[in-house]
């Protein structure tokens, strides 16, 4: 009989478009063995994007697939062909600058991850510091969440806060906020995949419903 592999590794594709600084959280939590996961592949529809140079360094598969001058639909269709030619089981938005069609959300249903620099419901969407700033709350943070086919809209993984202060401008909360990114995207990673979690209504619920009313 073949022995039983307890918590094998999932396989993962990072989507980025910039520096990739998420990407490298996840990354490095993997490395700890904080996440039980390998990188597949990382993508990138920006060729020069630094988080992709960073991944070649890195040794890990990556692609470039420039969304400049090709349909929507054609580019998509390269990415989840190199999606599914990696064997990736899930897929991370770190930073990745392209909204995803239904056609591709469902090919990933419920296994799509994004990070996003606010507190979700508020300020979706860009320039979320700076939204937060303008007006005026005194707590941001970041929240982790599945993905679906509303602008940051789907069920909330994990998430973490941080004060906004009187002097603050969009670059010194953002950076404030992205040490807690750097947490919170590893930590929601490592809980998607190692516990029993379901969707109830907008609700990700982590834990087993056996015994549950
Ligand atoms: C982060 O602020 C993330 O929340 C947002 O895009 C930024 C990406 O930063 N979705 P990085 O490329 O991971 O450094």
């Amino acid at each position: 009989m073949e022995p039983k592999i307890q918590n094998p590794k999932s396989k993962i594709a990072v989507l980025l478009s910039g520096r990739g600084s998420n990407f490298l959280a996840i990354h490095a939590a993997i490395e700890r063995g904080e996440v039980p996961a390998e990188i597949v592949l990382v993508v990138s529809n920006v060729a020069d994007a630094v988080g992709l140079a960073k991944a070649r360094e890195l040794g890990l598969p990556v692609v470039a697939i420039p969304h400049q001058g090709v349909p929507r639909r054609t580019q998509e269709e390269k990415v989840l062909a190199a999606l599914r030619e990696a064997g990736a089981e899930w897929i991370c938005l770190a930073g990745y600058m392209r909204l995803l069609s239904p056609d591709f959300l469902a090919a990933f249903r419920q296994r799509i991850v994004n990070i996003h620099p606010s507190l979700l419901p508020a300020f979706p969407g860009l320039d979320a510091q700076e939204q937060a700033i303008a007006h005026g709350v005194k707590v941001s943070g970041c929240t982790v969440h599945l993905v679906d086919e509303g602008l940051d809209s789907g069920p909330i993984v994990v998430q973490r806060t941080v004060p906004v202060e009187d002097g603050d401008t969009p670059g010194t909360l953002a950076a404030r906020i992205l040490e807690q990114e750097h947490r919170a995207y590893p930590k929601a990673l490592r809980r998607l995949l190692t516990e029993p979690w379901r969707i109830e209504g907008r609700r990700l619920l982590f834990g087993s419903s056996a015994g549950r009313e």
